[in-house]
């Protein structure tokens, strides 16, 4: 040991200590880090030129303590957005109208005019990014109808004539017992897909009848879900007090928005336990193998396709319309372009494989990644159904097997969990460019794991009603099932701690169990809700749940658009906790009311449609 050790040890204590806390009046000497100037009065003069852009800040004249303590507070990306850059809108023509004359480079223009602004701080701008330059003209040019636009308009006109002609035929035309009603036709009946919606069927499989209060969980999860979304939006748009939100990532709240990102993967593990237990218990009235693999595919996609191309289609063409403002062609602009160029991808099921950083309606990644994990379940149980007791063996095996692999891959690629990528400046991207989140967060291969414990969780539960156990008997479990709900919170904490740990090794671990482990106890909590019939089996088990659930394809689409364009405000605004709770409500209540028409006008007569024809 070296003299030099205690002071070394000493200077790591006082540098840890240092951490330091920035004091309110600091982060008020900081230069704005975003603003807009009023976007609609500026373009509606015929002199009208806005900019928005960009800027990196350097000190004009060092020493310049201010502009240190921005890049020493900029250094910790972790919690805080990068201050030495500034977003700027500008209405051109009236904030520095001399230069109008002298000289009319646009983007030239921009940077003088921020960089006057910025010497009263003693500081210089130079232009990074220009997102855009618009001038009257290019604001009161109606750009002319697109093929897109008009194919989708088509697309809408064909569906309201259908249920229109659907309706009428299904309520007027009587049925007899030699002429059968024409099935292709009723589908579109209205007053039937309502009553779809709606209608609480009772009774049937027992063991099916179990599985209701899933229904609720994944309602309420959704709803977490599109609750962390409304957050995300204010780390997208521009807000006068980003210092909020700076705090929000340290915070417990914020901790558990960004590690309970796991739910999606919870959301895989239910979908593949679904699939294999819906198929075990068929097999015992019909023998499965694997040539129905095709038709349980086409089935899905069927049920799938018409509702998401739809919303697609929307994001490709109206979308853009759907609010005015200068950050609508940076946000929701991009993920429109998306659309358009990406729609095949989105009805061959590969958007996530393909450009995945250029996404269209964020949140669509999730159907791929579905429908790629139900292939693989499907696969497995039929070529498996009748060997379960191997099967289950397989299954943990692979189990394992996944999560090493998903480690080695992240120690290879250095990816991160989503607690170490959540930070002010990436979330303001929405991921774009970071790996992390378009390779691995996104893929179909990281939610192998979540697959495997869906179908072993279905071995379990069809062996527990094969053998009728019921896991209420062991008072241990019944404890563990209230502790269930309560522990996917503080499992989400752990993100708290993985957070103090740097090492690669370290990361790699931790995301190779952090989802996985998720699934596990929300498997544990949901087979608890099967059979423990307690207070959260009923609270679970309210009828409405099930009509909500209903609609969550729709819901989980189309919630992003509706809450980009409620965010997508012409003005820098406010932000609080209560602001992103009011956003989520308008938004939640505006999806749910635009997806009943979705669902009961294009969903349900689709899929029926479809079927009739296909099968
Ligand atoms: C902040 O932005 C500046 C300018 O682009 C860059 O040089 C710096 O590395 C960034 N700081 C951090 C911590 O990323
Ligand atoms: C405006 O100036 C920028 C750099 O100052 C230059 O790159 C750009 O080409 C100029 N644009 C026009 C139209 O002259």
């Amino acid at each position: 040991m070296t003299p030099m050790t205690p002071i070394t040890l000493l200077f790591l204590v006082v540098s840890l200590a240092a951490a330091r806390e920035y004091t309110d009046e600091d982060i008020a000497s900081f230069p704005k880090l975003f603003h807009l100037d009023e976007y609609e009065r500026c373009l509606a003069r015929t002199d009208g030129l806005y900019c928005l852009g960009t800027f990196e800040l350097t000190p004009a004249t060092v020493p310049h303590p201010t502009y240190d303590l921005m890049k020493a507070y900029s250094e910790e990306s972790y919690r805080h957005f990068n201050r030495t850059l500034i977003h700027r809108g500008y209405c051109l023509n009236l904030r520095c109208p001399l230069d109008l004359v002298t000289s009319y480079n646009a983007s030239r223009l921009f940077e003088r005019c921020a960089d006057h602004y910025s010497q009263r701080s003693d500081l210089r701008a130079s232009l990074r990014t220009l997102h855009y330059c618009r001038t009257h003209a290019d604001f009161i040019t109606r750009k002319p109808e697109t093929s897109a636009e008009h194919i989708l308009k088509q697309v809408l006109y064909a569906l309201f004539l259908a249920n229109l002609v659907g309706t009428i035929y299904d309520t007027y035309v009587a049925e007899t017992a030699e002429r059968k009603k024409n099935k292709l036709i009723t589908a579109f009946s209205i007053p039937s897909n309502w009553r779809r919606l709606t209608f609480i069927r009772e009774g049937g499989d027992p063991r099916q009848t179990a599985l209701i209060p899933m229904e609720g969980v994944r309602v309420m999860a959704l709803g977490f879900t599109t609750y962390a979304h409304a957050s995300v939006f204010h780390f997208v748009f521009y807000t006068v007090n980003p210092e909020i939100l700076e705090q929000v990532s340290q915070r417990i709240d914020g901790i558990i928005l960004s590690d309970g990102t796991s739910l999606i993967q919870a959301f895989m593990m239910m979908s593949c336990f679904l699939t294999a237990y819906n198929l075990l218990i068929y097999s015992q009235k019909q023998e499965l193998g694997i040539h129905l693999l095709p038709l349980c595919i086409l089935k899905r996609v069927v049920r799938i396709t018409p509702v998401h191309l739809l919303i697609v289609g929307y994001g490709a063409t109206w979308w853009m319309y759907s609010r005015d403002g200068p950050l609508v062609s940076t946000t929701i602009g991009l993920e429109s372009a998306a659309c358009k160029t990406k729609f095949w991808s989105h009805f061959f099921f590969v958007n996530n494989i393909i450009d995945p950083s250029n996404f269209c309606v964020a949140p669509s990644w999730f159907l791929p990644v579905n429908m790629h994990m139900y292939i693989v379940a499907c696969t497995f149980t039929l070529l498996l159904w009748r060997r379960r007791s191997f099967a289950l063996r397989l299954y943990t095996v692979l189990f394992v097997a996944s999560c090493v692999m998903t480690g080695a891959i992240s120690y290879v690629r250095k990816y991160k969990a989503m607690t170490f990528i959540a930070t002010p400046e990436k979330i303001h991207k929405i991921f774009r460019d970071t790996p992390s989140f378009t390779e691995f967060y996104v893929s179909s291969w990281g939610a192998l794991p979540a697959c495997f414990v869906g179908l072993i969780f279905a071995h379990i539960l069809f062996e527990l009603d094969e053998r009728k156990i019921k896991v209420c008997d062991f008072k241990w479990f019944v404890y563990l099932h209230y502790a269930g709900f309560p522990l996917l919170f503080l499992w989400s904490l752990t993100g708290m701690f993985a957070r103090t740990h740097e090492s690669a090794f370290f990361m790699a671990v931790y995301i190779a169990f952090d989802r996985p482990f998720y699934c596990v106890l929300m498997a544990i909590g949901l087979l608890g809700l099967f059979h423990v019939d307690g207070p959260i089996r009923s609270f679970f088990c309210w009828d409405g749940w099930r009509s909500l659930g209903r609609m969550s394809l729709t819901v989980m689409l189309l919630h992003w658009c509706i809450n980009s364009t409620i965010g997508a405000r012409p003005m820098a605004f406010s932000t609080s906790v209560l602001d992103v709770f009011v956003d989520w409500s308008a938004t939640h209540v505006l999806t749910y009311a635009c997806a009943v028409p979705i669902t009961v006008l294009v969903e349900f007569p689709m899929q029926k449609f479809l079927e009739a024809l296909f099968f």
